[in-house]
């Protein structure tokens, strides 16, 4: 099965919500990976033909044809379940996991590993973790546009030489912060280790460090993650 998106574009008025939309899916399943207004839920609504596109198409394997059998997840556990009944082989999941507890996650998680066999499965999300592991691959959005699709290593690879290890004492900690994008901060004894995300190595004593998907979140959408913690 293939799911082609082609030249999609939705505009509100004079808001684009999302912007020349290029991909391509096969059986599999995918994060869809994007902060708050980045264009998710427009993009989701169009490929389950609720909302129309202003330009562009979509088409299951090379045929213009409305989408049959499609479910748009609902956070709901209710909805989920309701999506799955009808077994579709496109499966769109919106913040699926919004709502659900640590362990309803993990159970969501496990679930949706082993419905995914012969299905386009898009799940969107703004929490990293939600898809990390569960995704074969992942597409980010940012304001409307792709950013990206690739796995989670393909992904990572690209951020080497991005991430940091730094230890700094208190005084100097503030710098860091207004300077750099910081993922991780941990205290000892007056001595702070920041994970800093950055283009260039921060300080002579600063260690490189394998980059994760979180890293990557940052570094694309540095300002939006400091909001959303
Ligand atoms: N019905 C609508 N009317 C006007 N603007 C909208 C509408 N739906 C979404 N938008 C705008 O489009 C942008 C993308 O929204 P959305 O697709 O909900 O993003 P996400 O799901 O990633 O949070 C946002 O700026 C949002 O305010
Ligand atoms: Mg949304």
């Amino acid at each position: 099965m293939e799911l082609e998106i082609k030249n999609i574009t939705k505009k509100f008025k004079d808001k684009t919500a999302v912007n020349n939309f290029n991909v391509t899916l096969f059986e599999g399943i995918y994060g869809l990976l994007g902060p708050n207004g980045s264009g998710k839920t427009t993009l989701m609504r169009m490929i389950a033909d609720v909302v129309k596109p202003t330009e562009g198409i979509i088409m299951i394997n090379g045929r213009n044809r409305k989408i049959k059998g499609f479910s748009e997840g609902m956070k709901e556990r209710l909805g989920i379940a309701q999506a799955l009944l009808n077994d579709p082989k496109i499966l769109i999941l919106d913040e699926p996991t919004a709502g659900l507890d640590p362990n309803e996650r993990i159970r969501f998680k496990n679930m949706i590993a082993r419905l995914s066999k012969d299905k386009i499965v898009i799940l969107s999300t703004h929490i990293v973790s939600d898809v990390e592991f569960l995704a074969n691959e992942i597409v980010i959005m940012k304001q409307g546009s792709l950013v990206e699709k690739n796995t989670t290593s393909g992904i990572t690879d690209k951020m080497r030489g991005k991430v940091w290890s730094l230890i700094v004492d208190e005084q100097k900690y503030g710098d860091i912060m207004d300077k750099y994008k910081i993922s991780k901060t941990s205290m000892d004894n007056g001595f702070v280790t920041v994970r800093i995300v950055s283009d260039e190595k921060p300080a002579a004593s600063a260690v490189e460090q394998k980059p994760t998907l979180e890293d990557m979140f940052l570094y694309y959408f540095g300002e939006v993650a400091e909001k959303l913690r």
